[in-house]
């Protein structure tokens, strides 16, 4: 696991723009995984300027949605599509045929699913996972005590990550749902490339935990020590209670810039 302590989540999110880049020159048609939340929006942003820079071409690129609330209609401001849609394929020109997300609306939940990773499989897999977490250590909405080997499927959120999201829903705590259909820790394991972005203060104990404790189902972000590329990405808030925040520094000073993350 590469561990890289960036300045701010500016800069954490130009960093991890630029891999996306990178990847994109090699494989013009590379899918990649978002996530939704705060965090990545400086990703994002920072995407959406290549493009407009003409530095990168992203019109075969393909995106793969991590996670959705449960009985949201699709088109509800807050369902994560909408949210994808807004902050991620409008900025960056891509159309919705180049989105694949599971429908958080199915009669058929479990259906919808096993329909999804299908999905991602068929379509040969994604090639970067981009990932917040949460201060519970949970990525995508795998809370803590998901199985390390978990598949997309229904989950129940904490009331601690319905509390962190009501401020998508101004504020109304009741009106975040309490289910979600996320891509299960196994499924995130087969990306190529796991990106995990933490920025603030907030994230300290989670990004700690999962970067220098056990691999534990209570912290379900320590299962990115399972993968051979999973690059964490933390700004000096998160980064500050790391025992070997020095050492993290010095390997990523020392290393070549052609390498990338
Ligand atoms: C959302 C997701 C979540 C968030 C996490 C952190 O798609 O996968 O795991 O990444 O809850 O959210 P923020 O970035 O808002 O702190």
């Amino acid at each position: 696991m590469e561990v890289v302590i960036v300045p701010d989540a500016k800069s954490g999110g130009e960093l991890v723009a630029e891999a996306m880049a990178r990847l994109l020159r090699r494989k013009p048609d590379a899918l990649l995984g978002v996530a939704t939340g705060s965090t990545p929006l400086p990703v994002y942003e920072a995407l959406a300027a290549h493009v407009h820079a003409g530095d990168v071409d992203v019109s075969r690129a393909r995106i793969a949605q991590l996670d959705e609330y449960v009985g949201l209609p699709a088109e509800h401001p807050e369902s994560y599509r909408s949210v994808l849609r807004r902050e991620v394929l409008e900025p960056l020109g891509i159309g919705m045929d180049a989105f694949m997300g599971p429908d958080g609306t199915a009669q058929d939940v479990q259906g919808a699913c096993e329909a999804y990773d299908r999905a991602l499989a068929e379509a040969g897999g994604v090639d970067l996972q981009l990932l917040g977490i949460g201060t519970d250590g949970h990525i995508g909405f795998n809370e803590p005590c998901s199985s390390l080997v978990s598949r997309t499927r229904i989950k129940t959120l904490t009331e601690q990550t319905r509390v962190d999201n009501a401020r998508f829903f101004d504020g109304d705590v009741d009106a975040v749902p309490h289910h979600v259909i996320t891509q299960g820790i196994g499924t995130i394991l087969e990306a190529r490339h796991v990106v995990l972005l933490a920025t603030g203060e907030a994230k300290a104990d989670a990004v700690a935990a999962s970067v220098e404790g056990a691999v534990a189902a209570m912290c379900p972000a320590s299962a990115l020590q399972l993968h051979p590329h999973a690059t964490v990405v933390v700004d000096e808030g998160a980064a500050s209670k790391l025992k070997l925040a020095d050492y993290f520094r010095h390997t990523f000073a020392s290393k070549p810039d052609w390498q990338g993350i």
